[in-house]
């Protein structure tokens, strides 16, 4: 069965955070908020941060396959620009896969992905701010996928037991939230203080905080996802984390995001770094200078993200 293509909730006031999931930018909607996101000018650096990750996509989904026998429907929740939802289309070849996302022309880069690819005959996107957007699906799913877009709705509780009122009974629910921030600089860069990268990682987690008391209908929560899984009415919690190592030197397509990612840093936090902290930021990004990221040997990218799985109980 083919999948409709519904267009019709356009995106509204949508938020996200940084590097590993997606930097604000300073410009905001005017609200005064650091935290806010126009995720579809942040497209193209998702759809490369996806790329770059493939490796550490493709062992999760490949850990999932064991667990996910022969799914029907797989919807990825926050697909984004479908890097993740086409991983899944060709990981499991029988399935039909839904993206789900508030933003179009996300989606329709999405949609873009899967007809290059070969996938456009079985699968399919939803517009719509989730989780109510999800009530729109014709059928329960077998799998949904929700790959750091959890974090980005602000009843995480709740969005958990919609997700998992959508499921099939048997079907599974994978979500990936937290890991390790991901490193990309020696602490010791030959100039400037060390430790540059665990100063510009407490001012995201900084970033992090404001960002979800911001969201819309925001409520605190403990963060431990098996706990809020098992409270959404789902069992055999599970947790698993997986690494991208890509160590130096870096491959062109690593460099970018690196000076990318310390590009969208240097944006939001140009103003509350300290003045030498700054400076080196700014020595690392400039294309001219040998010990900037663009020219230096030894920048890499390591990162760990963490799933969690659970799945509902056939009655
Ligand atoms: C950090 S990106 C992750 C994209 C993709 N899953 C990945 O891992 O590459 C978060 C995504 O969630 C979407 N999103 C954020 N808040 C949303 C909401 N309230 N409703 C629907 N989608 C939302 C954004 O448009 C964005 O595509």
């Amino acid at each position: 069965m083919a999948h409709e293509q519904h267009e019709q909730h356009e995106q509204h006031g949508q938020h996200g955070p940084g590097a590993g999931h997606g930097h604000a930018h300073g410009h905001g909607h005017g609200h005064g908020h650091d935290t806010e996101i126009d995720w579809a000018e942040m497209a193209p650096h998702l759809e490369a941060q996806a790329e770059l990750f493939a490796p550490l996509y493709e062992k999760a989904l490949s850990w999932l396959g064991k667990e996910v026998t022969e799914p029907g429907l797989i919807v990825d929740a926050g697909s984004g620009p479908g890097v993740v939802s086409c991983l899944f289309a060709e990981v499991f070849p029988g399935a039909r896969v839904m993206a789900v996302d508030g933003s179009g022309p996300l989606l329709e880069r999405a949609r873009a992905r899967a007809g290059r690819l070969g996938h456009a005959d079985r699968f399919g996107t939803l517009t719509g701010e989730l989780p109510g957007v999800l009530e729109e699906l014709d059928y329960p799913a077998d799998l949904i996928w929700a790959g750091r877009s959890l974090h980005h709705l602000g009843d995480q509780r709740a969005a958990l037991a919609a997700f998992a009122e959508r499921l099939a009974p048997g079907g599974t629910l994978a979500i990936m939230e937290g890991g390790l921030p991901s490193r990309f600089l020696p602490r010791d860069l030959g100039f400037g203080r060390p430790g540059l990268q665990a100063r510009l990682d407490a001012l995201e987690a900084e970033w992090f905080a404001r960002m979800r008391a911001d969201l819309p209908g925001a409520v605190e929560e403990t963060e431990d996802w098996a706990a809020l899984l098992s409270a959404a009415g789902l069992t055999h919690t599970r947790t698993r984390s997986f690494l991208l190592d890509l160590p130096a030197p870096a491959s062109d397509r690593a460099r970018a995001h690196i000076a990318a990612s310390l590009d969208r840093l240097r944006d939001v936090f140009g103003d509350t770094l300290d003045a030498d902290d700054r400076a080196v930021l700014d020595r690392l990004l400039d294309p001219q200078d040998p010990a900037g990221v663009h020219q230096r040997p030894d920048v890499f990218v390591l990162a760990a993200h963490s799933v969690h799985t659970a799945v509902k109980p056939v009655q």
